[in-house]
């Protein structure tokens, strides 16, 4: 999604601004601009496309600049074009903008029966035309609290202005936005990871806030106008982590770094010595939980799916899960002694961001589970679980999947235990096998020639089902996501039980169907499901576990990952669908980590 960047400094800025936005490009964008602030005139240049291309026009004719802002943008108002890539500039000012202006049609109209020509079929060259008028009649900060004070909507906002060359402002409202320091240049980004060659001390503006950016100053102010101070944080240094090694992309480094994000994740977590979990600070007693509600979207939605079955499972207690664009426009009945808890990668996703707030207005408790630990919903909730994966840079989830996944099997079975839900020998030898899943992770990665075979069944098919019962049925529909994303091959995750109810009709002679059927109660089920399938004529490509021995004759290749633990398969059968979604998007020459149309983090609605 769009990204933002503003660099103040007593040098050129425009080299630093292009690493910056390379550094954003793993959120996925189509069109790239800088503009540079060179006496007295607004230095502007955008293209549609790469990053690099924006660069290739630099190189041809430098920006000089000590005052800049650049932009990758996702296009929400207006096709990719270098029309509606920002910067968006008048005679006096320039704005970057990430979010959404939703009065943006209102308020063009109001401009355009004032005279004001559009250039861009964009919602932020409102905000462009209306600080130009207010610069009319005030100084650069005023024109811009009486313009936000007109938007609807969400935005994160960097400005710089034609007749004031020492400073950038920045804005925030819904989408995150920090500011970083160093000695003799002070910079604004959409994350901190954009700004991490340059510092690791930021500080992060909350909604309603304005700062302002000079070489050698940082100001903020509230929604009052009033001064305010911030706290400045060290952010930790994964430089090396976020370098793709000799992975040909990040998404195939991030799939076999998942043994270590197992391991990391499982010993911030378990106490070796004591044997046990070490979750603390709860901000309910687990015994007086009344429900748990799970929130999330796309993947992150699919491990609240996966945790459903387990806490079900695992405790008495009532568990709901909901996708975040959902829950927040629901008419709930906010209870106290629930637990809300949400589940992000990146914890900057607009939607799940908004039904926090919402949870927040309400006064119940929040846990949020994140990679990203300084992002807003991690500082905006009660209780933060991080999952220590690292910097996800590929689009497709995969670590942060396995790293959601086990954060929420570890807090299922310690809230179980505190409940008297689980008897400790079953605690403690549960605790027992989580030791042994990075390994059995290791080993299901090993699989990997196997499903590049799969992979090659996929390239001439219409379309694919993945079939999967209990939590086996989140993991299917995860495997379809990813293959959709990655490939652009239609695919639809389904619980196999439901196939006669409909989707059945789909099946047709040699179209791929994965089913997956760990050896656990719902086997035989899955298998008389997945015959009706066979009579059909689909192609099965089986995905089991290696508990018990018998493949069926009628399968096309069986895929068996190591048994572990039955609550565990999840985790493990996830693996294989990872690499196949990958496998075909490479044998489709497709863009692995930057997937047409998508976004690493969704910070619009
Ligand atoms: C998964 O591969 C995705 N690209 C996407 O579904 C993602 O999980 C979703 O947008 C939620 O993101 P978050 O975890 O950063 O909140």
């Amino acid at each position: 999604m769009c990204g933002i960047i503003g660099i103040a400094s007593s040098k050129p800025v425009s080299i630093n601004i292009i690493n910056s936005l390379k550094k954003l490009e793993y959120r996925g964008y189509d069109s790239a601009g800088i503009a540079t602030l060179e006496n007295n005139f607004i230095n502007e240049k955008k293209c549609s496309g790469r990053v690099d291309e924006l660069e290739k026009i630099l190189f041809k004719s430098p920006s000089d600049g000590n005052i800049g802002i650049g932009h990758v943008r996702w296009a929400t108002h207006g096709v990719p074009n270098i029309a509606n890539a920002h910067p968006h500039s008048s005679e006096s000012v320039s704005v970057v903008h990430n979010g959404i202006i939703e009065n943006s049609d209102d308020l063009k109209k109001e401009l355009e029966a004032k005279g004001a020509i559009f250039k861009s079929d964009t919602d932020t060259e409102v905000i462009t035309l209306l600080i130009t008028e207010e610069l009319k009649k005030s100084q650069p900060l005023k024109s811009v609290f009486k313009t936000i004070k007109k938007l609807k909507g969400s935005f994160a906002l960097g400005i710089i202005f034609k007749d004031f060359s020492d400073f950038i402002i920045g804005a925030r409202r819904g989408s995150p936005l920090a500011v970083g320091y160093s000695s003799k240049e002070n910079y604004l980004g959409s994350d901190s990871y954009a700004l991490k060659s340059m510092t690791n001390k930021i500080s992060y503006l909350d909604d309603g806030e304005l700062c302002v950016l000079s070489k050698d100053n940082v100001s903020f102010y509230d929604s009052n106008e009033k001064k305010i101070n911030k706290k400045i944080h060290t952010v930790s240094d994964e430089k090396n982590i976020s370098d793709k090694g000799d992975f040909k992309n990040f998404m195939s480094k991030e799939i076999f770094e998942q043994p270590l994000t197992a391991k990391n994740c499982i010993s911030e977590y378990l106490d070796s010595l004591k044997k046990d979990i070490n979750i603390i600070n709860f901000p309910l007693d687990p015994r007086n939980i009344k429900k748990i509600i799970l929130i999330g979207c796309g993947t992150a939605f699919h491990s609240c799916l996966v945790a459903k079955y387990w806490l079900e499972e695992l405790t008495s207690l009532d568990i709901e899960i909901d996708i975040a664009s959902e829950f927040r426009y629901r008419k709930l009945k906010f209870d106290s002694d629930n637990l809300y808890i949400f589940v992000s990668q990146s914890g900057e996703t607009a939607d799940t961001a908004a039904a926090l707030d919402i949870c927040k207005k309400n006064n119940v408790k929040t846990c949020s589970i994140v990679n990203v630990i300084e992002s807003t919903i991690a500082r905006n909730s009660d209780w933060v679980l991080p999952i220590h994966a690292g910097p996800e840079i590929g689009v497709a989830s995969t670590k942060a999947f396995i790293g959601q996944l086990i954060v929420l099997y570890i807090l299922s079975l310690k809230i179980s235990f505190l409940r008297g839900d689980l008897d400790k020998k079953i605690y403690n030898q549960k605790i027992k096998n989580l030791e042994n899943l990075s390994n059995s992770i290791k080993k299901t990665l090993a699989l990997e020639s196997n499903i590049q075979l799969m992979a090659k069944e996929f390239l001439n098919a219409r379309g694919s089902m993945f079939l999967g019962r209990g939590s086996s049925f989140p993991i299917a529909l995860e495997g379809a996501l990813k293959l959709k994303e990655l490939s652009y091959l239609h695919a639809e995750g389904y619980p196999a039980g439901e196939m006669k109810h409909g989707p059945l009709a789909l099946i047709e002679e040699g179209l791929p169907v994965i089913v997956i059927a760990p050896k656990d109660k719902y086997f035989e089920k899955t298998l008389s499901n997945m015959q009706e399938v066979i009579a059909r004529g689909g192609k099965i490509f089986f995905i089991t576990d290696n508990k018990k021995d018998s493949i069926s004759e009628n399968i096309r290749f069986g895929i068996r990952v190591p048994y572990l633990d039955s609550l565990l398969s999840p985790i493990l059968l996830a693996v294989p669908l990872q690499l196949l979604a990958y496998h075909v998007a490479l044998l489709k020459n497709c863009d692995i980590d930057k997937p047409r149309n998508l976004a690493k983090s969704v910070t619009v609605e």
